[in-house]
Order: structure tokens, then C-alpha cells, then sequence
């Protein structure tokens, strides 16, 4: 069993994930687009591995939906189901913080990813088209949505005043 712990995505982490972008994805996010995130106040998880960044996920919340805009894993970690927890945490953020859905977009071609949302309930519900630069071109992706139980913690907010 691999001991993992989560922390916040902060400056002092935006190197290892541009890694870790950098081997996940043809045309990866930059350093601005990270730094973005953490200043719009996206709500941006790394994981870590005895203290090293092996993953991340970053997630647009509101009350009415969430979109997850990222996720990724160190190639040497994919496939133990770390993946799978991560965006679990995710869904749960969203869930705590009242968002009714999950929104999310995924390249056509990525089959182990488009897996892994089915395998947590997300359903596809369209196509746009030319979505994604590839080396040659342009590919769909697919947007998928899962509507989240309703929000426990404003449950317990709105209740107590
Ligand atoms: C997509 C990604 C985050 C999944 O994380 P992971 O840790 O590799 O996946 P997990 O081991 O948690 O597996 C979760 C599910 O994904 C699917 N999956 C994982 N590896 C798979 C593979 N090699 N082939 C097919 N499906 C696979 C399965 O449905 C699996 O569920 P199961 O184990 O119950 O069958 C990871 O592979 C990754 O970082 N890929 C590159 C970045 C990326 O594509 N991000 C998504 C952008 S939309």
C-alpha cells in the first residue's frame, strides 16, 4: 500500500507538476496558466508521495457547478489507483461546497482517462468539435458531467443560522 498525502498546489510546487504536465499532455499547460490557478483561488490539490509531488488535480468551484480544468499523475504512478482517489477527493470538495455538477473535458483519444470518469459515474453528454491542438491538427474532446449530492456543509450552514 503506497502512503500518500495531499496538500494544496502552491509556488513551491508548480516545477513538478510542469513535469508532470509536460508528460501528460502534447500541448501542456504553462507556468502562467499554474500560477493562475493559484491566484484565481482554483481549488488545487497536489499529491505527495514521501513529500514528492506525484499528481494534481485543479477544480473551478461555484454553487451551480464545478469543472474540473486538470488532473495528472507522474507516469511511474498511474495506474495503482492513485488517479482514481484523487479525483474522488475532487468530487467530494464539490460536493461539500454545494456544487449541484461536475463538468469536465476529456481528448477523445484518452481512453484511460474517459475510463476513469466512467468509472466514477460521469457521463458523456457532448462533443466539441476541434477542441484540442494536436501535432497535426486538431482533436474533439468529450465533455462529460455528474451531478454531485447535495453540498454537506451547506447543509450544516444553512440549518445553524
Ligand atoms: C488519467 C489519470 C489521471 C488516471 O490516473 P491513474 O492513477 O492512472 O488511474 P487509476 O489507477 O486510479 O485507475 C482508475 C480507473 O482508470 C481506468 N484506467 C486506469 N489505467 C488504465 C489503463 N491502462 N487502461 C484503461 N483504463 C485504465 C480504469 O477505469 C481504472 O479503474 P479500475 O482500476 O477500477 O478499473 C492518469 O493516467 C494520468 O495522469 N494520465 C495523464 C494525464 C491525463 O490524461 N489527464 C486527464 C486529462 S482529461
Amino acid at each position: 500500500m503506497i502512503k500518500t498525502e495531499y496538500d494544496y498546489l502552491g509556488e513551491q510546487d508548480i516545477e513538478t507538476v510542469l513535469d508532470i504536465e509536460r508528460e501528460s499532455n502534447p500541448f501542456p499547460w504553462t507556468l502562467t496558466n499554474f500560477k493562475d490557478c493559484i491566484e484565481k483561488g482554483y481549488y488545487s490539490l497536489v499529491l505527495k508521495e514521501d513529500e514528492e509531488v506525484i499528481g494534481f488535480a485543479i477544480l473551478s468551484v461555484s454553487t451551480e457547478e464545478s469543472h474540473l480544468l486538470n488532473i495528472g499523475l507522474t507516469s511511474a504512478k498511474r495506474g495503482q489507483g492513485l488517479g482514481k482517489e484523487l479525483l474522488e477527493k475532487m468530487i467530494i470538495a464539490a460536493e461539500v461546497m454545494g456544487s449541484k455538477e461536475m463538468f469536465l473535458e476529456v481528448r477523445i483519444s484518452n481512453s484511460v482517462a474517459i475510463d476513469l470518469y466512467k468509472a466514477l459515474d460521469f457521463k458523456e453528454i457532448g462533443l466539441r468539435k476541434n477542441y484540442y491542438r494536436l501535432e497535426n491538427g486538431r482533436e474533439d474532446a468529450i465533455l462529460m458531467s455528474k451531478p454531485l449530492k447535495k453540498g454537506l456543509l451547506s447543509e450544516f450552514f444553512f440549518s445553524s443560522i
